[in-house]
């Protein structure tokens, strides 16, 4: 798909990955509309790419309420009059051994994760199928394929997210939708606010990516048609021997997660 003139709605473009998807949409030549609970932080978003001389919509919606998330969809879909493509990003991570996270941290991270996710897909893809046409980006993470001690809540929504996905791309291919998911490694954004760093590993800190290259890797999958995506792409052996030995993998990353920061 050519991005040039196509109706994008972004979830979570209030800060990090989302931010800069919309600034590199825009310079596209993407019609924008984006999404995040903190309207003001997304109005400055849309100031920003209006002075480049793009168009951008606002819909703040938090993604745990459906009547906010349905409301947004809505806006969105009266304004433009279509919605060609959707990036499901909001999100966030909090990372601690299972048996010391408390229930309701849990609780929202899967709420915000994943059933987010699914409130967005179920409000704007109805919208893609009327028009035969459409692309949505579901954004998980390299902990969508590797739980690592500290990340299992966290990892649980993503690996969620994947699957969903997954079946997902099949059941919308007929009626001329795509999906992708766009898998990133620890990238540097306000998201380590509130997961800490501490429980990424020295080797995986010090190859931290800016955003901007995640944004540029969803630009491809949508440009490219690429169904999945990781980031950065030196991980993608990495998956593929876990998957061809998991016990073995697994116990060589508890090593790698429980040694001193
Ligand atoms: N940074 C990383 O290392 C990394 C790695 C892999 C995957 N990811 C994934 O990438 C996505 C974006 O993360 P980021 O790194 O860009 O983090 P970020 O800078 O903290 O941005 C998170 C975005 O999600 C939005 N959000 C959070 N809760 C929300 C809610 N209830 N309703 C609506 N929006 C909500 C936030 O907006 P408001 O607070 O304004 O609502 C913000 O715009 C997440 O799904 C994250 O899991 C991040």
């Amino acid at each position: 798909m050519n991005l040039k003139g196509r109706v994008a709605l972004i979830t979570g473009a209030s800060s990090g990955i989302g931010w800069q998807t919309a600034l590199a949409f825009a310079e596209k030549g993407a019609r924008l509309a984006v999404t995040a609970r903190s309207a003001d932080k997304l109005h400055e978003l849309a100031d920003l790419i209006r002075k480049k001389g793009g168009e951008c919509f606002v819909a703040p919606a938090d993604v745990t309420d459906a009547d906010s998330v349905r409301q947004a969809a809505e806006l969105v879909g009266n304004h433009y009059a279509r919605i060609d493509i959707l990036v499901n990003n909001a999100g966030f991570g909090v990372f601690k051994p299972v048996l010391e996270m408390d229930m309701q941290t849990v609780e929202e991270m899967m709420n915000v994760n994943y059933f987010g996710m699914v409130r967005f897909i179920q409000a704007v893809v109805p919208i893609m199928i009327r028009q035969n046409f459409g692309h949505v980006v579901n954004v998980a993470s390299l902990a969508g394929f590797m739980a690592a001690p500290t990340h299992g809540a966290y990892a649980a929504t993503k690996f969620a997210v994947i699957g969903l996905s997954e079946a997902l791309r099949e059941e919308v291919r007929p009626q001329g939708i795509l999906v992708s998911t766009v898998n990133p490694g620890p990238i540097d954004t306000p998201f380590f606010e509130r997961a800490d760093l501490n429980h990424i590993p020295p080797i995986a800190r010090r190859f931290m990516l800016k955003p901007d290259k995640v944004a540029q890797s969803i630009v491809r999958a949508i440009e490219q048609e690429i169904p999945q995506v990781v980031i950065p792409g030196g991980m993608v052996p990495v998956i593929k021997i876990k998957a061809l030995m998991p016990n073995l993998f697994a116990r060589g990353t508890g090593k790698l997660y429980r040694r001193k920061p």
